[in-house]
């Protein structure tokens, strides 16, 4: 297999949603040959011009080059045929709906349908990769490779271990990510959220109990990152923080205020409440905040010019 995993150039991607078109773009950016599948014509058009307006926003922000987007749209093909997907791909990442069946059977067929060589992704989100391998013949060459949405802004991907991942395809999957302009970090044990979403709904979890206490307003919880300690998070991770402040202190903190913070196994129930109710956030109009249409658009576009920047500020590093 080793020798077949060098010079990936052929991917294909399955699912052609949020995910999936970003996954692609990142791909044929970078001079691959992208075969995207997905159930529907329409789903595959509308990805593909999701992927020319994301070029050419980001072109108009120095991101990129404006004569290179119709290149790159040129190496996407699209297809509703899995077969002819998995016939020519060295590498396929999976981005299908975050549905373990669904997914399960996905990676039987695709294993039964690609050459010996693939190697075959997941993008899901927390679902363990050894379960999602399980009906797969040739599980060693299964793993996760989990990209942040959007995939074409966000840097990270974590390569994920499934129980039987070989070592030599965590590591190609590995070289191609950093070859297509990703930061790949190993994670080399399976467990269910990974690394980021770990991290990410541990707070979350704390930041959703502060509301149900009444101890703050859902506003402030986030202006309390915003305006504090969110500042540093893209120089200063916790952990070199810790370093930075002494472990001795931190050892004082934790044992002061550990006991007090939030540590259900369980959803909290306003998440609960809320959800029952229909008040599921910008698609509704609320949820933990009132989110009227200008409002949500507002948020959604301050979130892409800030990645927008953040990306034109890596690019010129
Ligand atoms: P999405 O709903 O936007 O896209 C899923 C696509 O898969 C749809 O276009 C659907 O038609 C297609 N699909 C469903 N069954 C299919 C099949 N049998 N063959 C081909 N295509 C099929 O979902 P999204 O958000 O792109 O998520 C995809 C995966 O990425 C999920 O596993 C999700 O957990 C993961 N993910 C999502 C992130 C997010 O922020 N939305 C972030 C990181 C990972």
């Amino acid at each position: 297999m080793a020798s077949q995993i060098k010079n990936i150039k052929n991917i294909s991607v399955i699912g052609a949603g949020l995910m999936g078109h970003g996954i692609t773009q990142v791909f044929a950016a970078h001079g691959c040959r992208v075969t995207l599948v997905d159930t529907r014509e329409e789903i595959l058009s509308e990805a593909i011009e999701n992927i020319r307006s994301n070029l050419t926003l980001m072109a108009q922000r120095g991101i990129g080059q404006s004569d290179q987007i119709e290149a790159t749209i040129e190496r996407v093909e699209t297809t509703l045929d899995l077969k002819e997907a998995a016939a020519g791909a060295q590498f396929v990442v999976e981005a299908v709906s975050e549905d373990l069946a669904l997914k399960q059977k996905m990676f039987r067929e695709l294993d039964a349908l690609c050459p010996e060589g693939t190697i075959l992704a997941t993008n899901t989100s927390v679902i363990s990769i050894t379960e999602i391998a399980e009906k797969a013949k040739s599980r060693e060459r299964i793993l996760g490779t989990h990209f942040w949405n959007p995939a074409y802004l966000i840097p990270l991907v974590e390569v994920i271990k499934g129980q039987e991942t070989a070592p030599q395809v965590m590591d190609a999957a590995f070289e191609l990510l950093k070859q297509m302009g990703k930061h790949p970090v190993r994670v080399n044990r399976d467990v269910p959220g990974f690394v980021g979403n770990r991290l990410q709904h541990a707070l979350w979890r704390e930041a959703i109990s502060l509301v149900e206490n009444g101890i703050a307003e859902p506003a402030m919880v986030d202006e309390v990152i915003k305006y504090g300690f969110g500042i540093r998070l893209p120089v200063l991770g916790p952990l070199e923080n810790a370093d930075m402040i002494g472990l001795d202190l931190t050892l004082a903190v934790h044992n002061y205020v550990l006991k007090d913070i939030e540590r259900s196994p369980a959803p909290s129930p306003l998440l609960k409440q809320k959800v029952e109710k229909g008040q599921l956030g910008f698609k509704t109009g609320g949820g933990f905040q009132k989110w009227p249409p200008h409002a949500a658009e507002q948020s959604r576009k301050n979130l892409l010019e800030h990645l927008l920047k953040w990306a034109k500020e890596r690019e010129e590093k």
